[in-house]
């Protein structure tokens, strides 16, 4: 009875009532958590904003989605906003210390922000350039070496442990080494099994009480393995002392919590475990998506190449500055392949915030008046696809982004309308605190590939890995709170004698 009464009030008398949405999940969570289970919320929500023709859809009974640029900014970039309550999920237990990316609260959240964001800004970023860069000579080594024993190489596993092993030495000056060594490895799949497990409970939070359940199925050695490498991470650092490296131990510890000699404090770990998740599971769909794109695309492919051979004269000249930076065509090229496949896919759901409630505030979405408590958000695949803003949006292609001297005022508006939709980092005061790190990142390593090497897909079935099904020209994303991802298989080939400069002094023959 008491079922059947919750029911008739959220289909008939709930404030969102007459928001368009699919029956089902007018009363149930479990609609949209179903294509969260199946990983492909992305895809679905597209299917729903087409279906329902229009900018916003009831996906829960307490939850709406949005497609517009608009919607963008009013959700993401206002001050009557704050993370909708969906992140408390994201604690490790239900007292559990919030970090940067879960704090609810304003005021918290911009005291820790005022700590954590100085580690991954651009500045810092050209002290650690060096670190990040050795990173990248090892994956290009890694390349060098397989490209003379293997068929061809899937590009998604040396892209994972490229990005955790530049953030295990960001986050702690350590040398995961999980590019060469497998002992940390472990670090990637237990990313992934908490994004998992997490992206259910961000979208219906009562299923957090099946984690003992979900620990009993799975088991739990990979997120076990995680902390253990998160703790060893964390102990070897605290062993030395703290001004010994530029590492966000050095530049954030200390001010997070008091702690005993000796302790990792719950500040320290809740950040830790999140910094590594933020920064090393992201760039890399980011890299991969890349190699995918570029492997189908011969004509962007064959662009790009002409712009960073001809841009550099040595490999020493890659690096931050004013010639990475002049390469606009590296960056439309990292842009098309966030807008087609982004490494988050949202949406990142957001409330108004109980002060603005208290003062009788109305807040509005694309001119929607949201009943307070209501959480809203964006899926940024559905955006970012969506026609009004971005023409053919399942075609690839960079020029978009590009602006000409023979721009007509029309063709700058439409880029400028783009430019409001795409929002792979978010928006606002909580968007991402590594968009410096993560463009230095992605443009270092395709430059250097590029430079290195020339690839091409793979000959026969297994060049197919990572295409979309019924979309082949698209990356498959499998939806998660850590984007999973898988393929593309490429065949890798040394240009000139260029790889001489990578493999160590004692080995000379190819
Ligand atoms: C292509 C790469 C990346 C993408 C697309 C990306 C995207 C995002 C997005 C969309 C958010 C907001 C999430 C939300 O509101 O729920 C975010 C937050 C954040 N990201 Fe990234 N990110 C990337 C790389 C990185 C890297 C390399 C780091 C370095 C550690 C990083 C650190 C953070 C942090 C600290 C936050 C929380 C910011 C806050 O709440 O104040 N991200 N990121």
């Amino acid at each position: 009875m008491k079922i059947l009464l919750i029911v008739g009030y959220r289909v008939f008398l709930h404030p969102l009532r007459n928001f368009p949405g699919p029956f089902a999940a007018r009363f149930t969570s479990a609609y949209g958590t179903f294509f969260v289970w199946r990983r492909t919320f992305h895809i679905d929500s597209l299917r729903l904003h087409e279906k329902y023709a229009g900018p916003v859809v009831r996906i829960a009974p307490n939850r709406l989605i949005f497609n517009s640029a608009t919607a963008l900014q009013d959700m993401y970039n206002n001050p009557k906003v704050v993370k909708g309550s969906s992140y408390s999920t994201q604690r490790q237990s239900a007292k559990g210390t919030p970090n940067l990316f879960n704090t609810i609260d304003k005021e918290a959240h911009s005291k820790k922000r005022r700590i954590i964001g100085p580690v991954i800004s651009e500045r810092s970023m050209r002290v650690f350039e060096p670190d990040m860069l050795r990173q990248i000579d090892a994956f290009l080594l890694r390349l060098l070496r397989s490209s003379r024993i293997d068929k061809f190489v899937n590009t998604t596993p040396p892209c994972e442990r490229l990005a955790v092993d530049i953030i295990g030495q960001l986050a702690f000056g350590y040398p995961l080494n999980t590019q060469n060594d497998p002992t940390h490895r472990v670090i990637v799949e237990g990313l992934k099994t908490r994004g998992r497990r997490s992206s259910l409970y961000f979208f219906w939070p009562d299923l957090k009480i099946l984690e003992p359940l979900f620990n009993w199925i799975e088991g739990k050695n990979t997120l076990d393995g995680l902390y253990r490498s998160v703790r060893t991470m964390i102990q070897a650092r605290m062993a030395i002392p703290k001004d010994a490296k530029h590492d966000f131990f050095a530049l954030a510890s200390g001010k997070l919590s008091t702690r005993e000699p000796g302790l990792i404090s719950k500040d320290l770990w809740a950040e830790a475990v999140f910094f590594i998740a933020a920064g090393g599971s992201t760039t890399s769909t980011a890299l991969s998506g890349m190699f995918f794109y570029l492997s189908r695309n011969p004509d962007v492919y064959a662009r790009l190449a002409s712009e960073i051979r001809s841009t550099f004269s040595s490999r020493c000249d890659i690096r931050a500055g004013h010639e990475l930076h002049n390469c606009k065509y590296l960056r439309a090229v990292i842009d098309e392949t966030m807008r087609m496949s982004p490494s988050s896919l949202g949406p990142a759901w957001r409330s108004q915030d109980p002060a603005s409630i208290a003062a009788g505030e109305v807040f509005t979405v694309d001119g929607h008046v949201i009943p307070p408590g209501t959480q809203v958000g964006s899926s940024r695949y559905a955006v970012q696809h969506n026609e009004a803003f971005f023409p053919e949006p399942f075609k690839f292609q960079p020029e978009r982004w590009l602006s000409s001297e023979d721009d007509s005022p029309e063709d700058q508006e439409a880029r400028a309308a783009m430019r409001r939709a795409f929002a792979p980092f978010s928006l606002g005061d909580r968007s991402c605190a590594g968009k410096a790190m993560a463009y230095l990142e992605m443009s270092l390593t395709i430059a250097k590939t590029m430079w290195y090497f020339g690839f091409k897909k793979t000959p026969g079935e297994a060049g197919n890995l990572g295409e979309t099904l019924g979309r082949p020209d698209e990356f498959q994303l499998y939806y998660s709170l850590v984007v999973e991802n898988d393929g593309p298989n490429l065949v890798f080939t040394p240009r000139g004698e260029h790889w001489r400069d990578l493999e160590p002094s004692d080995s000379t023959s190819l």
